[in-house]
């Protein structure tokens, strides 16, 4: 029997990527176009433009009825542009709450929301339920920008928010949004903690699309590290010295620096209280975290095998997001191994170096043997 498609096979021609489309023509004459179209994706999706093979997966994904082999096949060509993180974010019901209260405090009927980063339109919405004039959101990929525009009008916003198909940089009041917004949601912050970039996107902002009072929604992060004892998380970083009696040390050239845990993530053997590693106000005028040396206070005994970190966003309204380890959150917190065991007892205080490039912090023992 013949496979239904969803959408029009004209609208389905008119927008596949020309290297399909010869093949794709031919094939959606036929009486089941499905198996040969996701066969098509399979095959030439590996030798065509990675763009082109996104866009004909994604098509695939709106065109054809559920099934697990076009899911499989199309998710290849997904996977590097839309990682997983892109579901689990929605998902995420500790920052959607923090999120949720923050905007409905903040928001007035006379606001004017500009939001960073739209992706499904979560946020948006929030604002635009919250009672707005309008909200403005910007999202630089235009896939998802449509995606956010299908649930901005499945739940009844077509008239309240404006999803700009453009990045955050190239935003101009007069162009875009008719005046400066009085409140800004953006989510610039990952584990990573991102940390001089973000005062400068801030900035720019403020100089050129914000009102001088408007509020940031959040307003405050820093990262947040807690010492550990347990030693499984090392079996994800490295090789012990001998494996099943051989020597296999020479794979541990490829050791990353850093690992992130799903959560949530049992910690059996805690050693420290979390601890504030860096913040900052993104308003700030001076990039506020430059490297520095933070000690942490051990409050139990055991060998140290490394540092969890996470972040924490704050809200004017007093609302917190913690990415912490024993909950279930999109950003995973990330485990910074130490070189080798530090043995410690309760009162010791151990100093870590915070490293922050332009993009990230990195942190590591002052006494590691890697110190440079
Ligand atoms: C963390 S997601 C936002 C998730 C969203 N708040 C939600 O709940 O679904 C970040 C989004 O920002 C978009 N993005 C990244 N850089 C951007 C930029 N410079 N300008 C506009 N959008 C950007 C990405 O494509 C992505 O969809």
């Amino acid at each position: 029997m013949a496979a239904r498609l969803l959408l029009p096979r004209d609208d389905i021609l008119n927008q596949v990527p020309a290297s399909f489309r010869p093949f794709a023509e031919a094939l959606l004459g036929e009486d089941d176009p499905a198996p040969g179209l996701i066969q098509l994706l399979g095959t030439l999706g590996r030798k065509t433009a990675p763009e082109e093979a996104r866009d004909f997966a994604l098509l695939l994904r709106r065109a054809l009825p559920p099934s697990a082999r076009r899911d499989r096949v199309s998710e290849v060509f997904l996977r590097e542009s839309y990682p997983a993180w892109y579901i689990r974010a929605v998902n995420d019901r500790h920052r959607n709450a923090a999120y949720c209260a923050a905007i409905e405090t903040a928001v007035t009927p006379r606001s004017i929301v500009l939001e960073t980063g739209t992706g499904s339109g979560l946020f948006a919405m929030m604002a635009a339920r919250a009672g707005a004039t309008h909200v403005y959101t910007c999202e630089k990929d235009p896939h998802v920008a449509e995606i956010a525009r299908l649930n901005i009008a499945r739940n009844g916003f077509r008239d309240k928010i404006t999803v700009l198909e453009s990045p955050h940089e190239e935003l101009r009041v007069g162009e875009h949004i008719p005046r400066r917004a009085d409140i800004l949601l953006h989510e610039f912050v990952a584990s990573h903690f991102m940390v001089k970039e973000i005062p400068k996107i801030i900035s720019r902002l403020r100089n050129e699309l914000l009102t001088d009072d408007a509020v940031l929604l959040p307003s405050r992060f820093s990262a947040i590290g807690k010492l550990i004892g347990d030693p499984w998380p090392l079996d994800l970083v490295r090789v012990p010295d001998t494996v099943e009696g051989l020597d296999v040390s020479a794979i541990n050239i490829l050791e990353v620096a850093d690992v992130s845990l799903p959560g949530p993530v049992t910690i059996e053997t805690p050693l420290s209280a979390p601890v504030t590693l860096a913040d900052f106000d993104p308003c700030a005028d001076d990039a506020p975290t430059t490297d520095r040396v933070v000690e942490i206070e051990a409050t139990g005994s055991g060998a140290a095998s490394g540092l969890l970190q996470w972040v924490r966003y704050e809200f004017p309204d007093g609302s917190v997001y913690e990415n912490r380890p024993d909950l279930a959150c999109h950003w995973w917190p990330y485990f910074w191994p130490f070189a080798n065991a530090v043995p410690v007892r309760a009162g010791d205080r151990l100093p870590l170096k915070i490293l922050c490039s332009e993009t990230e912090v990195f942190i590591d023992l002052v006494t590691d043997s890697r110190d440079d």
